[in-house]
């Protein structure tokens, strides 16, 4: 069972290139600087840069007659921390986050979607965050927020517009992860995250397209 994993040298990604690969499972994994030497030999790497529309574009081609089983949306930006809601902002922050977090996410599906249809009974993961709940707003990181809500919105929609296809999307808060992104305080570690969501995912199907849940299972409130 392949599977394509956005944003896999470093953090969460990296953590779910290594489950899968130590499980023997075939891993595509995109990256855009330098692949760490460990990681090098566990999976195929391919360069795509989720602000660069023709990167995602050339992902489709790349794998030739490759069948994809699972892909998972897990590159991301947060860059919108300590804004200051009457100077910060600024709208190339905007433009930036949401290229990341809800466009390139979008872009890469499609990319991917004959190779996600070559496969039987498919299934998209999209990571995004409790941040992306509107019923626990709390403020703070409104790019940031706004742009996992979209990712979340979209995860929703796409479980609607491909179910008659067989492809199921399921829609991941991951924790509090120790990342870069995360910090070394979080709550759990990358390989805790990636093991638990590597569950989830084995449970997603047509019975549960749609869901937003943690990487323990807990359903989350939209
Ligand atoms: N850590 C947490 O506590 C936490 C909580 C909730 C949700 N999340 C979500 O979980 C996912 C993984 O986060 P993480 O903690 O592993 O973050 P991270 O340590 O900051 O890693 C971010 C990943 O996204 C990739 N990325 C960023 N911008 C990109 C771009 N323009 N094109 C391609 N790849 C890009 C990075 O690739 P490069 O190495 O090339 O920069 C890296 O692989 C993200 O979607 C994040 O929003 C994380």
């Amino acid at each position: 069972m392949t599977t394509l994993i956005t944003g896999g040298a470093r953090g969460l990604g990296r953590a779910l290139v290594e489950n899968l690969s130590a499980a023997g499972e075939p891993v595509i994994a995109t990256h855009r600087g330098a692949v760490p030497e460990a990681l090098a030999s566990g999976a195929r790497w391919l360069k795509a840069d989720m602000t660069d529309a023709a990167s995602l574009a050339a992902l489709g081609p790349s794998l030739g007659e490759t069948a994809v089983d699972t892909l998972i949306c897990n590159a991301g930006l947060l860059k919108d921390r300590h804004q200051d809601i009457d100077s910060g902002y600024p709208p190339e922050l905007w433009a930036e986050m949401f290229a990341v977090n809800v466009t390139g996410v979008f872009l890469t599906v499609q990319a991917l979607l004959p190779a996600l249809r070559r496969a039987k009974g498919a299934k998209i993961a999209i990571i995004s965050s409790q941040m992306g709940s509107s019923t626990r707003a709390s403020g703070g990181s409104l790019i940031y927020r706004a742009s996992k809500a979209a990712a979340v919105n979209l995860g929703r929609n796409l479980a609607v517009e491909l179910k008659g296809q067989g492809i199921s999307v399921g829609i991941y808060h991951p924790g509090w992860v120790q990342t870069d992104m995360g910090g070394p305080s979080a709550a759990i570690t990358p390989a805790q995250s990636a093991a638990g969501l590597i569950e989830r995912i084995h449970t997603l199907g047509p019975a549960t397209t749609g869901c937003f849940e943690t990487w323990d299972g807990t359903p989350f409130p939209f």
